[in-house]
């Protein structure tokens, strides 16, 4: 532990501190959510942000190259809570800024304005590996060897790959408890729980209760809490804008865009930007623009049909309970075939309004029909992500359209997951097949204007030659 690092509660007006060793998920006083916080005059951050390029080509077997090889570890001076000697870490966050010509070319952007973050690069194919690596070494610090998280499927494969990989030898295995939807589950994320040996609780429920449940249980049990409700979490996904920032040579693009679940991506973004701007090493803040599923709008309606604003910590909070209790009253569900966004009650909703003040941001929702479309149009152009990462790019058009965005603004669209996590989706949108239980709008044949059906041919060379002359 060290004593430049605290907690925070994120309300201005109450401000509690804790400890960096006090297990917490919420303000004790007044059950705000907590912030990683620091002494910076007491940290050692460097002048500029080049001077982390030059970690990048480590590799080696002390902690300080396992530290550097690391995406987000390379960053440590902005994130210093941990000691650099006893990381956990599985070469996580070693993901780059991809400039997507071709996409830009066809969604009616210039040349060299679009950019991709790829987070599906990550050893278990999502963005959440840059979280959990902060969050396992903070549970390392603490003793803690049982864990825990709601998952619509990523955030377990991760939390379930951390423990399995770094569990000592001379221990028992670190213990992974993951509590999934019934149903809710892309398989490819499901297989990574269960391979890795994950305890998987399917509840009789969604998303949005098992969230509830687990806190519950973390709390009667005594478990480390993983999902992003743990502040350091969010420190560690701090470091994908710090990647986006040096994929531009640490130019501040004009706008990050990214999904919106639990919004904990969405905090972490504001964050690592305010920190940036007050330590001086960036002169400005991109807007960033989150994007719901049309099924999931839970932040588009409060903050764009309700007007509901951070302001400075004063948020409406009656607002948000009564907008809740409406949904309760209705039985209402989150529903879309973005399964990883499909969240009504975003945990991380009081500093995704913070993110919105502190970046100048907007919230657009996209529909299924559109996030397939334009998750096929990013494979079509050399990236394999999943449905909920290509709302980001279906909201980039949506804004492109309204005139928000322009075509020579600079882009950052996060690609959050691989598109291997959910074969499903894929397969279902360019067959029409519905491969699996969960139900979306299945076209039958397949109505999506990007749809790459398997075409049926004899096993005869003739036949196969002219089905190929014929052309699509
Ligand atoms: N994209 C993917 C691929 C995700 O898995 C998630 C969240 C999001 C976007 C949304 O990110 O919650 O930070 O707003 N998945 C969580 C999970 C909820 O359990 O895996 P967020």
């Amino acid at each position: 532990m060290n004593d430049r690092a605290f907690q925070q509660c994120i309300d201005p007006d109450c401000a509690a501190t804790y400890a960096l060793d006090e297990v917490l998920f919420s303000c004790r006083k007044c059950g705000a959510l907590l912030d990683a916080r620091y002494d910076w005059d007491r940290c050692e951050v460097p002048k500029s942000l080049s001077f982390f390029a030059e970690r990048w080509s480590t590799v080696g077997r002390g902690p300080k190259a396992i530290a550097d090889y690391s995406g987000v570890w390379r960053f440590r001076e902005l994130l210093p809570f941990a000691d650099v000697n006893r990381i956990v870490s599985i070469g996580e966050g070693r993901t780059t800024l991809q400039q997507a010509d071709l996409l830009a070319k066809n969604i009616g952007m210039k040349p060299g304005h679009l950019f991709l973050e790829y987070e599906g690069f990550n050893p278990s194919g999502s963005f959440k590996d840059n979280g959990m690596t902060a969050a396992f070494t903070v549970a390392r610090m603490l003793g803690r060897r049982r864990v825990a998280c709601a998952s619509t499927g990523n955030t377990s494969a991760s939390m379930a790959m951390f423990a399995s990989a770094s569990s000592p030898a001379e221990l028992p295995p670190t213990q992974a408890i993951v509590f999934i939807g019934s149903g809710k589950i892309a398989y490819g994320k499901l297989s990574q729980a269960l391979d890795h040996g994950a305890t998987t609780l399917q509840v009789a429920g969604d998303f949005d209760a098992c969230m509830h449940r687990v806190a519950e249980l973390t709390d009667r049990m005594g478990i480390y809490l993983m999902n992003s409700v743990n502040p350091f979490r969010l420190e560690g996904q701090k470091t994908i804008m710090y990647r986006v920032l040096q994929g531009l040579d640490w130019e501040v693009p004009d706008w990050i865009v990214v999904p919106g679940g639990n919004l904990g991506n969405s905090s972490a973004f504001g964050k690592a930007f305010a920190e940036l701007h007050q330590l001086g090493l960036i002169d400005r803040i991109p807007r960033v623009a989150i994007i719901n599923a049309t099924g999931a709008p839970t932040l588009y309606q409060l903050y764009e049909e309700q007007g509901v604003r951070w302001n400075s910590g004063r948020y409406n909070k009656q607002q948000v309970d009564e907008h809740y209790g409406q949904l309760d009253a209705k039985e209402w569900k989150a529903v879309t075939i973005a399964s990883a966004i499909e969240i009504g009650r975003p945990v991380n909703l009081s500093k995704a309004l913070r993110t919105l003040e502190v970046t100048d941001g907007l919230v657009r929702h996209v529909d299924d029909a559109y996030i397939l479309e334009n998750k096929a149009l990013v494979g079509r152009y050399g990236y394999a992500c999943e449905p909920a990462s290509a709302a980001s790019v279906a909201g980039v058009r949506v804004l492109l359209e309204e005139g928000i965005i322009s075509p020579d603004d600079r882009v950052a669209c996060i690609l959050t997951g691989h598109g291997l996590k959910d074969p499903d989706a894929t397969v279902g949108y360019h067959t029409g097949m519905n491969t699996k239980a969960v139900k979306w709008p299945e076209p039958s044949p397949p109505t999506g204007k990007m749809a790459n059906q398997p075409i049926p041919v004899a096993d005869d060379i003739d036949e196969i030659c002219r089905v190929l002359d014929a052309g699509p």
